[in-house]
């Protein structure tokens, strides 16, 4: 049970290079998984989640090929089974993506029922639906799905909640399949977008990734035979902008696309921040004199305030002057974070969905479990507030999301160890 132990109280500034996107690379990764020819993807995060999705690959079979950091070749024709049910699907929510791949691929999936963070029910019944529509069957018996369908044909979806895993599922599913499929009411994330990019440089033919409404042309052979590189990460991204507030500090995340920082960046000049935007960085920092001053989020799909960038906010909102809320409108329950910010002197009052958290409040150092990856980050980042020492353990969950996470906050200024090292 890996620990990081973690001195706050110190001011953090300089330069980050942000990695490539995790949940674009699982979605990418996953999309060449119906591919009828050979890819290189770059631009891959190095974290763990991704480490067992590759290894999910090799155990159905696909060939994956470690060409340098954060860069992989892969080629799904050596794929020799529809059934992934492995221990290892249970590890990231992120292999749900099998669902709409190997379908694609082989007309029938059998995938174990995916894991992943646990902040409450994270049904797949848009998923079933979405493959339904284009005339698959389904069914969970003994905590796998089964999805069959004689023939692939496209249709149209209305997806009654946004999700973000279900538009990807359904694009993955539908990208081959015969005829027209439009998803309305889609997600549109940026990496909803990046997905349609890839399969578009492969050769597919989808329309209106980044809208509410999705127009997939299905083509019955896609070539692939091309380079692509994943979009940064904007969760990884505005993890460390919002460490610039938080400890008083200066920071420039690089390698960003600050388009895709737009939610946060305008709640954070509300909060009294400085967030100067460069083509591919952004510098943050508080103003000469300037107070931090609290507000309200509501988290929302993109491009509302994202849900990933919930429970590290709350940390700013202790810190910050007055009365912050935060609305929790994607998940229902993750603020499991929220007892160990108390036991550190937060004054956080919970109501369901609504966190009041009154700012300002010392907060000190103790030992509080990382239970999810960003609930884990959010509490690293009130380690580095506090006085004293805070253990944060069970960080294996942050590594899940964040490359050379301490190297980064090293870098930074901050004091932080982990226990057993690297
Ligand atoms: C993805 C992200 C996750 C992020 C979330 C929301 C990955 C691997 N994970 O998760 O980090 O927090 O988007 O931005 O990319 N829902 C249903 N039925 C379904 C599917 C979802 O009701 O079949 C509901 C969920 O309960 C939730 C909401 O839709 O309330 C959004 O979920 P969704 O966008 O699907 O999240 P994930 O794709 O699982």
């Amino acid at each position: 049970m890996p620990s990081y132990f973690v001195e706050g109280g110190h001011r953090l500034s300089g330069k980050v290079a942000i990695g490539g996107s995790k949940n674009a690379s699982l979605a990418v990764l996953s999309a060449a998984m119906v591919l009828d020819g050979p890819c290189i993807v770059d631009n891959l995060p190095q974290i763990s989640d991704l480490e067992t999705l590759l290894e999910i690959f090799q155990e159905i079979g696909a060939t994956v090929e470690r060409l340098g950091p954060g860069r992989v070749r892969l080629d799904a024709r050596t794929i020799s089974t529809h059934e992934a049910l492995s221990e290892n699907i249970r590890q990231l929510r992120g292999s749900y993506y099998l669902m709409g791949a190997l379908l694609s691929r082989f007309n029938k999936v059998a995938l174990r029922m995916p894991g992943g963070c646990d902040f409450g029910s994270r049904p797949i019944d848009l998923h079933l639906k979405g493959f339904q529509t284009l005339g698959a069957r389904t069914d969970i018996r003994h905590g796998i799905v089964f999805i069959e369908a004689d023939e692939l044909t496209g249709g149209g979806i209305f997806l009654d909640t946004v999700s973000v895993g279900a538009t990807v599922n359904i694009m993955l599913a539908a990208v081959k399949a015969k005829g027209k499929t439009v998803i309305d009411n889609a997600a549109r994330e940026p990496h909803i977008v990046d997905v349609a990019n890839f399969l578009n440089a492969m050769g597919a033919d989808i329309r209106g990734a980044g809208t509410d409404v999705i127009r997939i042309n299905g083509r019955p052979y896609l070539p692939g035979d091309r380079e692509y590189s994943v979009i940064p990460d904007q969760i990884e991204a505005g993890t460390y902008m919002l460490l610039a507030p938080l400890t008083g500090g200066d920071i420039e995340v690089t390698g960003v696309i600050p388009k895709h920082m737009e939610p946060l960046t305008a709640k954070l000049e509300e909060m009294g921040v400085v967030v100067e935007e460069g083509d591919e960085h952004i510098r943050v920092y508080m103003p000469e004199g300037g107070r931090l001053s609290a507000t309200s989020f509501r988290t929302m799909p993109y491009p509302g305030f994202p849900t990933d960038l919930q429970p590290q906010t709350t940390v700013v909102l202790c810190m910050a002057e007055g009365t912050g809320r935060m609305i929790e409108n994607v998940w229902e329950n993750r603020f499991q974070y929220i007892d160990s910010l108390r036991m550190m002197g937060a004054n956080i009052i919970m109501s369901g969905r609504l966190a009041v958290v009154q700012g300002g409040a010392p907060l000190t150092g103790s030992h509080v479990d990382a239970r999810d990856l960003r609930a884990g980050a959010a509490l690293v980042m009130a380690g580095l507030a506090a006085s004293g020492i805070t253990e944060v353990y069970n960080v294996d969950r942050i590594e899940r999301g964040y490359e050379f996470f301490i190297d980064k906050l090293k870098r930074l200024g901050a004091r932080i160890q982990r226990s057993p090292a690297l």
